[in-house]
């Protein structure tokens, strides 16, 4: 069965595969791809909370000409002491393909034994969240032009940040890509302002505060005063929810790219989707 639970379980051939139909599905040069999932039906099944990750899952699904079922676990039978388990297994005779989002770590490729659909990790708690890494990827690829060589400083709740985690195994796959991880901004051992005005992309998170106590470090708080920090082509970027780490007052800077991330979301879910779901269909 093809799950996507990590990053671990993609070829590097199939990510870059991916990255390319998305850009596809962008530019909307792809014939017949509006009824590529006709008759087939996606089960959403959140357990934590979502914006752009539900709502981005359900339109690429329905661009694709397929069905889109929602189920609210907080309002399921796991009330009753349902396992996850016996919910996917149930699920599974409704839909072709499950989105799950669920605060336990899930084990790369390894769905529950018998589930006969694909499974599609869409966060398990400070986890992966794969389909987000390859959205940001897209967007990095998008706008430096390449998928390698590439200087990505993380800042934020780096440790327990699902995003992260899959972005950096995900960076890992192409040479020389470097990937800088900081919990606290103000580190004195490292030297911020050169890496700061070199690097490529800054990548922030929120702190993570639903997975426990949060490390007592100086709180991230990225503002105008910061960006006059970075280089002319340092990218911004966020998975989004933010919090206090990123000023919206600098969303108009032309390096923010927070909300691209949003809407490629779309198309890399979209191919992800095609992939996973269609039968047939040559990348
Ligand atoms: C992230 C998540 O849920 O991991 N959001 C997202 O899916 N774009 C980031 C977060 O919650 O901090």
């Amino acid at each position: 069965m093809r799950h996507l639970l990590s990053i671990d379980d993609l070829t590097t051939e199939t990510i870059v595969a991916l990255l390319q139909q998305a850009a596809r599905f962008r530019e909307g040069t792809t014939c017949g791809t509006r009824f590529l999932l006709e008759g087939k039906t996606l089960a959403l099944l959140f357990q934590e909370p979502s914006t752009r990750t539900i709502l981005s899952f359900q339109k690429a699904m329905r661009n694709l000409g397929g069905d889109v079922m929602r189920l609210d676990m907080r309002a399921s039978s796991a009330c009753k002491g349902e396992s996850l388990d016996d919910t996917l297994m149930t699920v599974a005779c409704y839909a072709d393909a499950i989105v799950l989002r669920q605060p336990a770590v899930l084990i790369p490729g390894n769905g529950p034994v018998s589930l006969n659909v694909p499974l599609i990790n869409a966060g398990d708690g400070a986890g992966e969240h794969p389909t987000q890494a390859l959205t940001d990827l897209f967007t990095l690829m998008d706008r430096k032009q390449r998928v390698e060589g590439l200087t990505v400083v993380f800042l934020g709740d780096t440790k327990r940040s699902r995003t992260v985690h899959s972005l950096v195994r995900l960076l890992g796959r192409f040479p020389n890509n470097r990937c800088l991880l900081r919990h606290d901004f103000q580190d004195h051992e490292w030297d911020e302002d050169t890496i700061l005005r070199t690097a490529d992309a800054v990548y922030l998170t929120r702190q993570q505060q639903e997975r426990g106590e949060t490390e007592p470090t100086s709180p991230l708080r990225f503002d105008r005063s910061m960006l006059k920090k970075l280089g002319k082509e340092t990218l911004v970027m966020h998975p989004l929810p933010r919090n206090h780490e990123m000023d919206p007052e600098i969303d108009d800077d032309p390096r923010c790219v927070h909300f691209d991330q949003v809407k490629n979301g779309v198309h890399v879910r979209m191919a992800v989707l095609a992939h996973i779901m269609a039968t047939n269909f040559e990348q």
